[in-house]
């Protein structure tokens, strides 16, 4: 398994352009599978999970090619013959559990395999099961696998509240709805710029669906689906952690180019409380950091609150800010996994069930650390960034799923990160 040797501190001086959205992606290239005709995706990151989920969608017989180079990927679900999403891939990526919805969509049947825990607790997708249930769709589990048909060609339909409210339920049963269910109503949706995008995707196929971006969508069936060319959204999480990691360095001078600032919901509103010096200009963010940073305390919430998938960059950068803070996650109660590494490097931290209490400013010194899922360890990275001398960061699969070219963008700006091939 891969490792990064980092050399720190460096500031970070120059430009990072910001890639398309992981989160995003993955359902429009759900939604692309119920479309009558190919669809062509554009901002598609080059990233493990994109290919991990390329894989589940070859498995059903849809013809699927990323142009690396230019980021754009065609689906041509017309092949598709088989609705089965076996375990080995599932197990991989959650997400993958959007075939679900998608392939009730496309063929009114789905053999999907449960996608189990993960490195932060049990991730239930009760949600989803009853919410299909509800919309009228038969769901049978047996040896780890989910079942689903439907009686003949759609299903009558309903109302499902989601409590609480759910990003990958909304998308799975937005897919599975709009060619099944002669009228469905969601209620307590998700309102992430992730179930935006796609239900404008779906517009635009043809679907017809109300409400999009609150927290009610009414689905009415359509007969049929046409393919389109859709561009993705620039990663709203790629973003918020480029612009922690620049706030970290009190020399640091950094300008994101590519980005789309009104996605980030309420996040810029917190990040000027730190006392840096910060600007947005169109799709360009520019941070310059300060010698003093101001510490800021935070509570995860649903879109537009403070996200969940930032709150292990913000506790990293609350290790160099001047005083106490608390970072609590209301999302997920168990996402802590980075609170001890950040110790061994020097930090100062304290978790008490949802909640970590972090005392700065502290110096941290470089030393080898792990952890166990993607934002953590990009924030391990962050950390080594400021750390003195050398920071082992291991297991760098994590970094690859979800953080297009990070190395590379990281060191165009000064940071000194090499990978070591294990
Ligand atoms: C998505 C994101 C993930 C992000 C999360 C919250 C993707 C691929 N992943 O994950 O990066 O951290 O949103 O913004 O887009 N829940 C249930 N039952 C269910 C489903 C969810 O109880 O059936 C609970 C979860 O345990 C959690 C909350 O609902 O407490 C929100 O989870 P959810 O929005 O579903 O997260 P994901 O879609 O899995």
């Amino acid at each position: 398994m891969d490792k990064f040797v980092i050399e720190g501190p460096t500031p970070l001086k120059g430009t990072i352009p910001i890639s398309g959205s992981k989160n995003a992606a993955l359902p429009l290239m759900a939604a692309a599978l119920l479309g009558h005709t190919s669809s062509r995706l554009s901002l598609i990151p080059r990233l493990q999970d994109i290919d991990t989920f390329n894989r589940v969608i070859a498995e059903t017989g849809t013809t699927i090619h990323f142009n690396g180079k230019e980021n754009s990927l065609v689906i041509d679900p017309s092949g598709l013959s088989n609705t089965i999403a076996p375990y080995d891939l599932v197990r991989k990526m959650r997400a993958s559990f959007y075939m679900l919805g998608a392939l009730i969509g496309h063929a009114g049947e789905a053999k999907v395999s449960l996608p189990g825990g993960c490195a932060w607790g049990p991730r239930p997708v009760d949600l989803h099961l009853q919410g299909f249930e509800k919309m009228g769709v038969r769901i049978k589990l047996d040896q780890g696998y989910v079942f689903a048909s439907i009686p003949g060609n759609s299903v009558e339909g309903g109302e499902f509240t989601l409590e609480p409210s759910s990003v990958g339920a909304t998308i799975n049963l937005v897919l599975g709805a709009v060619k099944r269910a002669k009228f469905f109503v969601i209620k307590n949706a998700a309102q992430e710029p992730d179930v935006v995008l796609l239900c404008r995707m779906l517009q635009k196929m043809g679907a017809d669906i109300e409400g999009i971006g609150t927290d009610t969508l009414t689905i009415r069936k359509v007969e049929k689906l046409e393919g389109v060319e859709f561009s993705n959204a620039p990663d709203r999480i790629e973003t918020g952690t480029y612009m922690i990691a620049a706030a970290l360095h009190p020399e640091s001078e950094v300008t994101l180019t590519g980005c789309k600032p009104e996605d980030l919901g309420d996040f810029p509103r917190t990040f000027s409380k730190l006392g840096v010096d910060f600007q947005i200009d169109g799709s360009t963010i520019f941070i310059r950091s300060a010698e003093n940073i101001h510490p800021v305390s935070i509570k995860t919430k649903i879109y537009p609150g403070f996200p969940t998938d930032l709150q292990a960059q913000w506790a990293t950068l609350m290790t160099q800010a001047n005083g106490l803070s608390t970072v609590t996650d209301t999302v997920y109660f168990d996402r802590f996994s980075y609170v001890p590494e950040l110790n061994r490097l020097g930090a100062n931290l304290r978790v008490e069930k949802n909640n970590v209490t972090i005392h700065g400013k502290t110096k941290l010194i470089g030393a080898a650390v792990m952890s166990t899922d993607l934002r953590a360890s990009v924030s391990l990275v962050m950390a080594g960034l400021v750390a003195e001398g050398t920071s082992e960061i291991l297991r760098v699969y994590h970094l690859d799923r979800g953080y297009e070219k990070l190395e590379d963008k990281l060191n165009r700006v000064g940071a000194s990160i090499k990978r070591v091939v294990q």
